[in-house]
């Protein structure tokens, strides 16, 4: 705690290609700063080594903003949250650094935590403390651009991968095949508006079964890529006369990949509060497909605000102060993990 009694915790996540800063006071969100970076859409896709240089640009300031905005001086902080893994490492460092050597002076507690855990835990942001949270055991489908996982949550802090992709994420296969498709990245709000206007039925694509609650996403990747190989020797234009209905069957096949395992495991688990996280969700067919399984299953389903399903500090926060709460700490030689289980 702090000298005032409360717990106020920073936030740092770099794990990708987001910088960002959080303050969270005894759970309750006060600020939640965001530098994107443009540098790699030209690239379509995020390249390593110039993303840990606009980390490196964009941390300071984006800590000051946070810091101002929460009204937060920076000796009231109780602790600094960071995002060890999983991630980029080069990306990972830079936050780790930063919240190190800021808690080295400080002389304040350094908590770590798995970028994964802290999208579930998105579930949990909020600006006022009143409003509904899912209620444990809850199941969370967190779909992102680089991963694809269901969650079993017990608890804050107690929660296990029950399923996940053996290959793609889900957003990497959308901005995969919205490339094929001469789409912009990150593909997956394009293929979401052109979905709007096209017939999900028009085109079958399949994604490979897999056992248990595991996912697939490269086969489809692959058959679509041959499908619209052997359409364009046919006809040059096919893409062009026919993007929302290719959009509408892509965006159909894989959100019902997502929602068959969903309903396995909510069956399987016994549980009816389900969340959705990461970037993905944002997507207006999953969201849709989600609202249809809860009227038939009775399901209440919840998904944070877009701004806390991408990337984003808030979750950083918000897991620290989980973890503050149990002494959960840190030791100053602990390094950043390009792959992190939990
Ligand atoms: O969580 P996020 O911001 O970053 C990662 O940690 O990956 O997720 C980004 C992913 C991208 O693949 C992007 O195409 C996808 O989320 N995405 C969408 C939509 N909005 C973002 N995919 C489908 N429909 C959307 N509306
Ligand atoms: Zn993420």
């Amino acid at each position: 705690m702090n000298k005032a009694g409360s717990a106020v915790i920073l936030g740092i996540e770099s794990s990708c290609d987001e910088t960002s800063a959080a303050v969270v006071r005894d759970g309750v969100l006060l600020s939640n700063i965001v530098a994107g970076q443009e540098v790699h859409r030209k690239y379509g896709g995020v390249v390593p080594e110039l993303a840990s240089r606009d980390h490196q640009k964009n941390i300071v300031p984006a800590v000051d903003i946070a810091l101002k905005e929460a009204g937060v001086d920076k000796k009231d902080l109780s602790a600094v949250a960071f995002t060890r893994g999983p991630g980029l490492l080069g990306s990972l460092l830079v936050g780790t650094s930063f919240a190190k050597a800021f808690t080295l002076a400080a002389g304040i507690p350094l908590i770590e935590v798995n970028h994964m855990q802290a999208h579930v835990l998105s579930l949990f942001i909020r600006r006022e403390k009143q409003e509904p949270v899912p209620s444990f055991p809850f199941l969370c489908l967190t779909v992102s651009g680089g991963h694809t996982q269901i969650v079993k949550a017990e608890s804050h802090l107690s929660m296990k991968v029950i399923g996940e992709t053996q290959d793609d994420a889900a957003g990497e296969a959308f901005d995969k095949m919205a490339r094929f498709m001469g789409l912009p990245y990150p593909g997956g709000p394009e293929i979401d508006k052109l979905a709007r206007e096209g017939n999900p039925g028009r085109f079958i694509f399949s994604c490979a079964e897999m056992d248990n609650f595991n996912f697939s996403f490269s086969g489809i990747k692959t058959s679509v890529l041959y499908f619209l190989r052997e359409q364009l020797k046919k006809d040059p234009r096919f893409i062009e006369a026919n993007r929302p209905d290719l959009c509408a069957s892509i965006q159909h096949t894989i959100i019902s990949a997502l929602m068959k395992k969903v309903v396995a495991a909510a069956k399987e688990h016994g549980i009816n509060d389900i969340g959705i996280a990461g970037g993905v969700s944002a997507n207006s067919g999953l969201r849709k497909a989600a609202a249809a399984l809860s009227t038939q299953y009775g399901w209440n389903i919840f998904i944070p605000p877009f701004e806390y399903c991408t990337d984003n500090a808030a979750m950083i926060a918000l897991t620290g102060y989980y973890k503050f709460l149990k002494k959960d700490f840190s030791a100053q030689n602990t390094a950043p993990l390009a792959r992190m289980t939990f």
